[in-house]
């Protein structure tokens, strides 16, 4: 029942992206391909004035409900935070908002969008890439 539940949030996220669009101007950007299905994903961030604090995101790309869903997800969880929280949250964080079992292709799909915003925040603050994103090393964030 619960695994329903989160289906029908993944379907509904996919639908209506949160977040979803192109950013001009914005103060940190990146993208990154799957390179198994080719699926893409461009992620924008507007700081508040601290220069720290996330104000506004937004995504654009396109790829499977997961990918899509997931960053939608991600978007949502990460307003309000700073780079440097960010640059720590966990990917178990987002995959309990995805909250379904995933396997190894597809988690790489749901991870897709928070690897891109933490390449897009390292390149913006100099926030470090932790060493969980090594067993990762398909995608291709750039
Ligand atoms: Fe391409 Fe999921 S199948 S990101």
């Amino acid at each position: 029942m619960a695994e329903d539940l989160y289906r029908e949030v993944i379907l509904d996220h996919y639908k209506n992206p949160r977040g979803h669009g192109v950013m001009e101007d914005a103060d940190a950007q990146a993208e990154g391909v799957n390179p198994l299905c080719g699926d893409e994903v461009s992620i924008y961030v507007q700081f508040a004035d601290d220069g720290e604090t996330l104000e506004e995101v937004k995504f654009s790309g396109r790829g499977c409900a997961i990918s899509q869903a997931s960053t939608s997800m991600l978007m949502e969880m990460v307003v309000g935070k700073t780079a440097s929280e960010i640059a720590g949250l966990p990917k178990e964080a987002l995959l309990e908002e995805v909250g379904i079992p995933l396997t190894p292709v597809r988690l790489k799909c749901a991870l897709l969008g928070l690897g891109v915003l933490k390449v897009a925040l390292h390149r913006a603050k100099g926030t470090p890439l932790p060493d969980e994103w090594a067993g990762l090393d398909e995608l291709e964030l750039t």
